[in-house]
């Protein structure tokens, strides 16, 4: 048994230091991470993109405390993914919604925040932070824009109102991080859009440090802090971008030149990330 970090005394970031995570061995290995360092800040909302297979969803289930790091260091505001999961510290948004069919809107978002009641105490002694008040669902779906379907059950609701149900469920018991794998990559544009600023006036509410992957660059800007650019071959981080714009960022905001300008320095790394890696000689 280790130690008990004292709450109150965990760093507050999440860190990651020197990672590398093979999948296979022998001859049919593959090195998915190489020696990648992320810090982010308690309360951050950071997104990571890159191209398939540079080992985005491995970065965030080494944070899930879904795979172990071959080497180096992960630590989620003091303790490692393993112990941070088991409290509960966790919530991980799929890219597919997976509610429970049976259960209306507010019961399926209602559900986990009433069977996990005995996680709350082992995560206050490892200082997670535990929301004092129980976020009212009703309206936090109602930011979501679902108000109107609290007792709609899912195969009642469009795609994006599916995906925004999930979103409210995985705020809705306040873990410490929410890392979402590219939540939104089945939605059109419009819903895209819409479905971005609902999040963040669900995100502003709740103070939850987030971890989002993407593919899209416009989103990445719009939503976050700081955006880490990764490249593949093996997957590595290769530019970390701080998003300067001022907050909220509605979607008049898209059409600013200070907005392209952050766009067009992701792209440029994107680009010579590409460039460098060994898919450009693959493909
Ligand atoms: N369980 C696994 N076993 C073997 N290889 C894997 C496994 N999971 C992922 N990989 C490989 O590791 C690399 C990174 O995968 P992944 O993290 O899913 O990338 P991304 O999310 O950026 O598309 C890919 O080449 C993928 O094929
Ligand atoms: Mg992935």
């Amino acid at each position: 048994m280790t130690a008990m970090t004292p709450a109150g005394t965990a760093p507050d970031t999440i860190s990651i230091d020197k990672a590398v995570k093979i999948y296979g061995s022998g001859p049919g290995q593959h090195v998915a991470l190489n020696g990648v360092d992320v810090t982010i800040e308690r309360g951050q909302f950071v997104s990571i993109i890159g191209p398939s297979g540079c080992g985005k969803s491995t970065l965030l289930r080494l944070i899930a405390g879904l795979e172990v790091a071959d080497a180096g260091d992960v630590s989620v505001f003091g303790v490692s993914p393993e112990k941070a999961c088991a409290a509960k510290m966790i919530g991980l948004v799929p890219q597919t919604p997976a509610l429970l069919p049976w259960l209306t809107v507010l019961k399926n978002v209602s559900l986990p925040a009433r069977i996990n009641t005995g996680a709350d105490r082992r995560r206050q002694r490892i200082g997670g932070h535990v929301g004092k008040n129980a976020p009212d669902m009703r309206d936090l779906l109602t930011k979501a824009g679902l108000g109107d379907a609290l007792d709609k059950l899912p195969a009642q609701l469009s795609g994006g109102m599916q995906q925004r149900t999930a979103i409210v469920r995985a705020f809705g018991v306040q873990p410490d991080v929410l890392l979402m794998d590219e939540p939104f990559s089945a939605l059109d544009e419009f819903t895209r859009e819409s479905i971005q600023g609902q999040l963040l006036d669900i995100w502003d509410q709740m103070n939850t440090t987030v971890v989002f992957v993407t593919h899209s660059v416009t989103e990445a800007v719009r939503l976050s802090d700081k955006v880490l650019v990764m490249s593949a071959g093996p997957g590595r981080i290769t530019a970390s971008v701080d998003i300067t714009l001022d907050r909220p960022r509605s979607e008049a905001m898209l059409k600013t030149a200070e907005f392209h300008h952050f766009e067009d320095v992701i792209r440029d790394h994107l680009q010579s990330a590409w460039r460098n890696g060994p898919l450009s000689s693959a493909a």
